[in-house]
């Protein structure tokens, strides 16, 4: 089978060369001419660990290829997945300009039958409104004779394991409301039925707001253990121990469930506002996934107050800070507690040190006045505090008397719970954890 996956960031990069090891022939697509002949090259945009080698290996074998030739793509394919940005506004709601230009597009050049699937997370409706633009482009190119499905396949990978979420996922949902395209797309998820993977098939509804249901409640899983580490230290208890009780309840589980600066990155922060907007437009008040985007916002303050009162005035200190991706294992700095940490230190005066292992370049784009080092123990030099900001494996093995050394003050504000606070109590530093 052919099929062409429209939009090489994130989400489409690793489908198409995931897809290419399931055996099947890819074309990926996108506008940007330098990052295809990057893709060409055999080399990839973005730090995903494991992806590399696959693009090289498909490459290789011949089942991945990579174009600016939109028309190409769509025509040389049955199934044409759109994996285009859908950035956020600013009242939550979803920017859909650049899913519904590819719509036009599939419209204008379509030679057959074709199915076509949203892989970005759209609101509720969006395959709907794709199917009426896709049928109106196509009256308009005088290509009547042709006619297309519209189908969602949501996709759940994280950043980071996102080769391993797409060989193995929990599920794979498919929503469509024909029994054609059903069948193409389960053949083509084949080798994931054969080992057992659960298939969600529904309409295509159904399957948009799974994707929203799943995002929002794990970003509310978070917010409730940060809010429940708050209290924890107005109480002197331990967030830590409380979290694993919780989770050793089956009906809870442990996963998400570890407090922190509250969450980021380019999935939960935008499908929360967007769930809680596109539903108050349909009349139905999302209140709980409101306060969940209300508190983290206010989790990140907090982050910055706690930082304050352990330094005492923010105002001309100088603060390391380790970690500026939003996450560790990956070079993403979108919608970062670590970043926009960063920049709230500086609107209270103070001046940063930092050091991330792949998120520089990045960051660098995002951060004016900001000194980047080259390690850990740079960024700690002649700091005041050092703030652990995103929970990198090397920052969970740091040599502490050479960091003491380092910083003028033994101050260290673990946002992410990495280090035991009487281990860290017991090498001579003042600590403070989130909820402990
Ligand atoms: C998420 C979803 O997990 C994925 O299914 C969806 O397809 C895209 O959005 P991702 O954005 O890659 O994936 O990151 P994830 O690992 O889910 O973490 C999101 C944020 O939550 C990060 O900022 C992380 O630090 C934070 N987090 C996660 C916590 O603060 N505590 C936790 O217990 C878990």
């Amino acid at each position: 089978m052919n099929i062409t996956v429209i939009g090489t960031g994130y989400v489409g990069l690793v489908t198409g060369a995931c897809f290419a090891e399931f055996g099947v022939h890819v074309t990926c697509v996108d506008k940007d001419e330098e990052k295809i002949a990057q893709l060409e090259a055999g080399s990839i945009p973005i730090y995903e660990p494991g992806l590399e080698e696959i693009v090289r290996r498909q490459k290789a074998a011949g089942r991945l290829s990579f174009t600016t030739d939109v028309r190409a793509g769509i025509q040389s394919s049955l199934v044409i997945f759109i994996a285009v940005p859908t950035p956020p506004q600013s009242d939550g709601s979803t920017d859909l300009s650049f899913v519904e230009q590819v719509g036009r597009t599939i419209g204008e050049h379509i030679n057959g039958y074709k199915v076509v699937v949203t892989k970005s997370t759209v609101p509720v409706g969006t395959a709907d409104r794709l199917r009426k633009i896709i049928g109106d482009s196509i009256t308009q190119s005088g290509r009547e004779q042709f006619h297309c499905s519209v189908a969602s396949n949501p996709e759940f990978l994280r950043e980071g394991s996102a080769v391993g979420d797409f060989m193995r996922p929990d599920r794979v949902v498919i929503g469509a409301d024909d029994d054609e395209a059903v069948a193409i797309l389960r053949d083509l998820y084949n080798p994931l039925y054969l080992i057992e993977v659960p298939f969600i098939v529904t309409n295509v509804a159904t399957a948009e707001l799974i994707k929203y249901a799943s995002n929002a409640f794990l970003a509310t899983k978070i917010t409730f253990i940060n809010e429940i580490a708050n209290l924890c230290e107005a109480v002197s208890a331990d967030v830590h121990l409380v979290a694993r009780a919780m989770g050793l309840d089956g009906r809870i589980s442990s996963k998400f469930l570890h407090a922190g600066p509250g969450y980021g990155g380019s999935c939960f922060p935008k499908d929360t506002a967007s769930l809680a907007h596109f539903s108050r437009q349909m009349g139905v008040e999302q209140r709980v996934v409101t306060a969940v985007c209300e508190a983290n916002e206010a989790q990140r303050d907090r982050m910055v107050d706690k930082i304050e009162g352990m330094v005492g005035d923010l105002d001309g200190a100088t603060i390391g800070v380790l970690g500026l991706s939003f996450k560790p294992n990956t070079d993403d700095v979108r919608d970062s507690p670590a970043i926009e940490i960063v920049t709230r230190l500086q609107d209270r005066g103070a001046r940063i040190r930092c050091f991330d292992p792949e998120a520089m370049d990045n960051a660098k784009a995002m951060l004016k006045d900001v000194e980047f080092c080259s390690d850990v123990y740079s960024a700690a030099e002649g700091c005041s505090a050092l703030v652990l900001a995103t929970e990198w494996n090397e920052f969970r093995m740091l040599d502490l008397p050479r960091i003491r050394e380092a910083l003028t003050e033994p101050v260290i504000v673990d946002l992410r719970n990495i280090y035991d606070p009487a281990e860290m109590r017991r090498e001579g530093f003042r600590y403070s954890g989130v909820g402990r």
